[in-house]
């Protein structure tokens, strides 16, 4: 039982030796930057005895005032304004890239060619073309590399990778996927970066169609061929500073798409910010010859599962697999059973996933995504508006 429960006491845990620092120079202090900030601090006391320490060297933003405030609030040694000054900080050994999407190739290049380990956000580039001159780079310079896939790294969604693999559902024949927002519905927003085509590359694809890509990828295989519609609704949207001026909005606001995986599996994927009442819907469902397996973003800390022939047969059906237990994934680290994780754990999972690596010289793949995961993903999203733009199916090549 005591294994079930996790920590029956907490105050027994100790550590011998020093873990090893790893500098960390953090671009963007907005949404990424406080949720990978956050990360890096909790990472050294949760993930116990932690793999390394990160330093918290510095943090990089455009405005000085706003740079210096997060650097004071999230608790860095100093900020730069500009990443080129921050890449030549010898104390930096990991650089994170936290930027907007049109802010990931020149400084993941320019890092790696300092020798700098790199993460970068998903999605890794604007196009595939982009994401394969960022792949080179991380590869020649032989530095370790990892995009922010962090679903990869929920609980819950590891547990279902290791049912998979150990072939628990048999043979896969159905992926189904779909993340769904609300919060591109508002004519009246002012226009952001996520809904111009040249900063981000694409909209609903990129920003979360990338995530269930890669969740495909991670539990599915490889896509084979794919055929994609999307939609763009509100073509035009206000200036944040003059509610009258609108500038275009040129991006995909929801896409559908059916997949055909190498593995005979098929595939449905679809991402929209225009699902009124949906908050951060990603969800997935995987039917394999022996038995299914759902999952919801929103109660990340559950798995349904249905398994087939399963006794007694009167109450066989879908049921509730509460993902909390010391035997779960990640879970020995956190907390007793049914006392619940959320988002932002998913990022020190990775973290500690990435300094790993680091420290002990093991590979990010397959359970990380590296920066061929992030190319390939570039590749499967720009098929997608391939095959919306030519109405035809489109092979999937790397
Ligand atoms: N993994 C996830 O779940 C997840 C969630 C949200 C966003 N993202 C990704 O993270 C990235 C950032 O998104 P966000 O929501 O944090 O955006 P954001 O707009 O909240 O923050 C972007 C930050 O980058 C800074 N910045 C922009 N251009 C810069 C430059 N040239 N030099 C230095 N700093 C610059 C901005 O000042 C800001 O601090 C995007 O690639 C996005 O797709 C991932």
């Amino acid at each position: 039982m005591s294994e079930e429960v996790g920590f029956i006491s907490m105050a027994g845990a100790k550590a011998e030796g020093e873990a090893p620092t790893i500098g960390v120079g953090m671009l963007g202090y907005a949404f990424m930057g406080k949720a990978h900030s956050n990360a890096y601090k909790k990472l050294p006391y949760m993930m116990y005895p932690p793999v390394a320490i990160p330093r918290l060297v510095a943090i990089c933003g455009r405005s000085e005032a706003a740079a210096a405030e997060a650097a004071r609030r999230f608790g860095y040694e100093k900020y730069y304004t500009d990443w080129r000054k921050m890449l030549e900080d010898a104390a930096v050994q990991v650089f994170d890239n936290g930027g907007p999407n049109n802010a990931h190739a020149e400084p993941c290049i320019a890092a790696a060619k300092a020798k700098k380990h790199v993460f970068c956000e998903k999605p890794l580039a604007r196009s595939a073309e982009e994401a394969k001159g960022m792949l080179d780079a991380v590869e020649k310079a032989g530095v370790k590399h990892q995009v922010a896939f962090n679903y990869r790294f929920v609980p819950a969604v590891v547990q279902a990778r290791k049912l998979i693999e150990s072939g628990a559902l048999g043979k896969i024949y159905h992926w189904r996927a779909v993340y769904l927002q609300e919060w591109g519905m508002d004519p009246k927003m002012p226009i952001s970066w996520r809904f111009q085509k040249d900063v981000a590359g694409s909209g609903a694809l990129g920003d979360l169609g990338a995530h269930i890509i890669d969740l495909a990828r991670f539990l599915v295989g490889e896509p084979k061929r794919v055929m994609g519609l999307t939609q763009n609704w509100l073509k035009e949207r206000p200036s944040p500073g003059d509610p009258k001026k609108m500038i275009p909005s040129d991006v995909d606001d929801a896409f559908v798409s059916l997949f055909e995986f190498e593995n005979g599996a098929l595939g449905t994927l679809e991402a929209s910010r225009f699902c009124q009442g949906h908050k951060n819907y990603n969800c997935f469902e995987v039917n394999g010859e022996k038995g299914s397996i759902q999952f919801n973003l929103e109660r990340l800390n559950e798995l349904n599962v249905f398994w087939a022939g399963e006794d007694p047969k009167e109450t066989r059906g879908f049921h509730n697999a509460l993902i909390s237990e010391s035997y779960h994934p990640y879970w020995a680290n956190w907390w007793p059973h049914g006392h619940m994780l959320g988002w932002e754990h998913s990022f020190v999972h990775e973290f500690n996933h990435f300094f790993d690596a680091i420290v002990n010289k093991k590979d990010v793949a397959p359970y990380g995504a590296t920066f061929v995961d992030g190319y390939r993903n570039a590749v499967i999203c720009d098929a997608v508006v391939a095959s919306a733009q030519s109405g035809h199916a489109v092979d999937v090549k790397y």
